[in-house]
């Protein structure tokens, strides 16, 4: 079987401003249907990558495709309007002069009203056509944005950081429903955020992008059980990271000897997901809790061990018993990733070991 040819093709895209090389370079491909998370760190080449994709921005090198038609690059240049690409820009950017039904209408041809009345619909818009954006709260100047990108049928939406204005108590709805109304559309999308949890909770494929360049794509499961990059592993969820050293296969590190087989002798990084961190209350252990944050259904405790060594693990449920002050042993239950310059050395190790 064939895959599909890609909805939208970086390829080795560059994009330089003076002696800043904000894409470097930047390749991806996107599958028709895809919810894909570009996350990254501030700075790192997100919203130049997604102007790069639009046509705000030309290039420095490399070719953008969008289906089978190629938009940038060498000789071909196709303008932002007529790429198939729509936007929602981080602060909506809607015309504040101009009543939700014509912010909507806005890049249709005439007679369109349908269409308006249709997208309306699928973002919940229905009666409030003639509302001026200053009259509506933040969730709903985000779906004018929204139902104004999706109203000409794009083959691909771009969403920068689309829930960085709202407050925290609205994002976790919002982003939802911002999810379902693109998978009921049929859309292709990429949306950049810099928060893993809106990343991994949002994202049919994940796209991780450090320094101007994506270093890992994959589903968010994968990209969490299997980071390909010690950066990418502390970038997506919690991460404990431990310096040892390799001695005959054996990984010796401050939570205990490891086998470590096939690795040649020499320093290695240790890298342990606090889920995969077990603590028990132990009052003639020398390590001690020293903080704790409360989530309600889980917490994340912070132990320190004997050697000053700190260690991050995720408690499920009430455990009364251990809180701050508390002695503790802890003790490893899979999920031990072994890395080398950065890069994954050994397949994620499973068994239950001791730690001290
Ligand atoms: N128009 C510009 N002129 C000069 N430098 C820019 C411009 N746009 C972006 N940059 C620089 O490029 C890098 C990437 O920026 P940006 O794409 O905005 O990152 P992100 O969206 O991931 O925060 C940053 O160092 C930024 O300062
Ligand atoms: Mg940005």
């Amino acid at each position: 079987m064939s895959t599909p040819e890609p909805v939208l093709r970086c390829s080795g895209v560059k994009k330089r401003f003076g002696a800043t090389r904000a894409l470097d370079p930047f390749d991806l491909e996107l599958r028709r249907g895809t919810l894909l998370a570009l996350l990254g760190p501030s700075g790192c080449g997100k919203t130049t990558a997604l102007r790069v994709i639009a046509g705000f921005e030309r290039p420095s090198a490399g070719e953008v495709w969008v289906g089978p038609r190629q938009v940038a690059g060498g000789a071909s240049w196709v303008p932002p309007e007529k790429r198939s690409i729509g936007m929602v820009f981080q602060d909506w950017a809607l015309f504040p002069h101009l009543d939700v039904a014509r912010n909507v209408a806005f890049g249709l041809g005439r007679g369109r009203e349908e269409r308006v009345d249709e997208v309306l619909s699928m973002v919940h818009l229905t009666g409030l056509e003639h509302r001026f954006p200053h009259e509506l709260s933040g969730g709903q100047q985000q779906r004018v944005a929204l139902a104004r990108a999706l109203a000409p049928s794009p083959e691909v939406i771009l969403l920068d950081e689309p829930f960085s204005n709202l407050d925290a108590t609205l994002r976790a709805s919002v982003r939802a429903e911002v999810r379902h109304v693109l998978k009921e559309a049929g859309a292709t999308a990429i949306f950049v955020t810099h928060d893993q949890e809106e990343a991994l909770s949002m994202a049919d494929e994940l796209a991780v992008m450090v320094a101007g360049r994506v270093v890992q794509v994959g589903a968010p499961h994968e990209v969490y059980g299997m980071p390909t990059d010690t950066r990418v592993a502390a970038l997506v969820g919690e991460a404990n990271f431990f310096k040892g050293v390799v001695r005959e296969q054996i990984a010796i590190t401050p939570l205990g000897d490891m086998p470590a087989p096939g690795l040649s002798d020499g320093p290695i990084e240790v890298m342990v997901r606090p889920e995969s961190v077990r603590l028990a209350r132990a009052d003639d252990s020398p390590a001690t809790i020293v903080e704790a944050e409360f989530y309600g259904h889980d917490q994340l405790v912070r132990a320190v061990l004997a050697d000053g060594t700190s260690v991050e693990a995720r408690l499920l449920g009430p455990r009364p018993e251990l809180s701050i002050g508390s002695a503790v042993r802890a003790t490893i239950a899979g999920g031990v990733h072994f890395f080398r310059d950065g890069r994954p050395v050994l397949a994620p190790a499973g068994e239950r070991r001791p730690v001290h």
